[in-house]
């Protein structure tokens, strides 16, 4: 008898890590993975995990929303937490499990998929910093509004079909840059939609085994498609990623004294005179 447990199979199969090294970190990208069906990751499980985690680490409302909303008119769905995800296929809702590497177990499956991408974002992007993990689940026919996010992520469906329409970061049309600022600041990551941007993002139907690569700050929405679904968000930070919010906030300190602000170049983590700046002037209290 061979009292070796057997090897699990890779998260990202070959194909996928392939894809992901031609995208990452600029371009979105659609890939594979081996979870859909992890025995982490049914409702019951999701359920009893989520009654386990701090009441802070969870946000949940009805599903159904306009794309452009403003966090403060986000309606509640009157239900407990447990009631929600039980009966999510029928209430209509939209929750979102924060930071689940903080349970044990989701942090070693976190763990097990970053890993095998972890050669690769450090000859890119440097250490993978900051390693979280999010669980999103919808109801039938729920939307995610226009947002954005500060991380590297990776969005693996799990159950049910969404479609994701993701948009280049960095469009100053999309985003403008006292929006990147003021969302540095701590700003809520909604954006402001309009009807014609539509055109400039695109359309990605993820099935369960499909996952997506999206840019750190590539602006997104996400409409759910007839059945309830189930998506786990791995995420990490790198020294461009952070950089990149430092010189943000760099050039909202500028602004608000009426200097004139810097250029943010693609490659962040080298500009390193103003990065320094601004660490400088945070130290002086400005
Ligand atoms: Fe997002």
């Amino acid at each position: 008898m061979n009292a070796l447990r057997p090897i699990e199979a890779a998260v990202f199969p070959h194909d996928a890590r392939a894809a992901f090294a031609a995208a990452y970190p600029d371009r979105a990208a659609k890939l594979s993975h081996g979870l859909a069906g992890h025995e982490l990751l049914t409702l019951e499980a999701l359920a009893g995990l989520a009654e386990r985690m701090p009441s802070a680490s969870v946000e949940y409302n009805l599903g159904k929303l306009p794309l452009g909303v403003r966090a403060e008119d986000t309606p509640s769905n009157g239900l407990t937490l447990g009631e929600t995800i039980r009966t999510i296929e029928t209430n209509g809702s939209w929750a979102v499990l924060k930071n689940v590497e903080r349970d044990a177990a989701y942090g070693a499956l976190l763990d097990r998929a970053l890993d095998e991408l972890l050669p690769l974002v450090d000859r890119r992007t440097g250490p993978m910093l900051h390693r979280e993990a999010f669980i999103f689940l919808s109801s039938p026919g729920s939307v995610t509004p226009f947002h954005m996010d500060p991380e590297h992520n990776i969005l693996l469906q799990i159950r049910g079909e969404k479609t994701m329409t993701v948009f280049p970061a960095g469009d100053e049309l999309l985003v403008p840059a006292i929006q990147s600022e003021h969302f540095h600041a701590g700003g809520h990551r909604n954006l402001h939609w309009r009807e014609d941007f539509r055109g400039r993002g695109t359309a990605v139907t993820l099935m369960p085994g499909d996952a997506i690569h999206v840019p750190v700050k590539a602006p997104h929405f996400v409409e759910n498609g007839p059945a309830v679904s189930v998506s786990l968000s791995v995420t990490w930070r790198s020294e461009r990623s952070v950089a990149e919010g430092e010189l943000h906030s760099f050039n909202a300190l500028l602004r608000r004294r009426k200097f004139p602000t810097g250029r943010i170049g693609a490659t962040p983590e080298k500009q390193g005179v103003r990065r320094l700046a601004y660490r400088l002037m945070r130290k002086l209290g400005a």
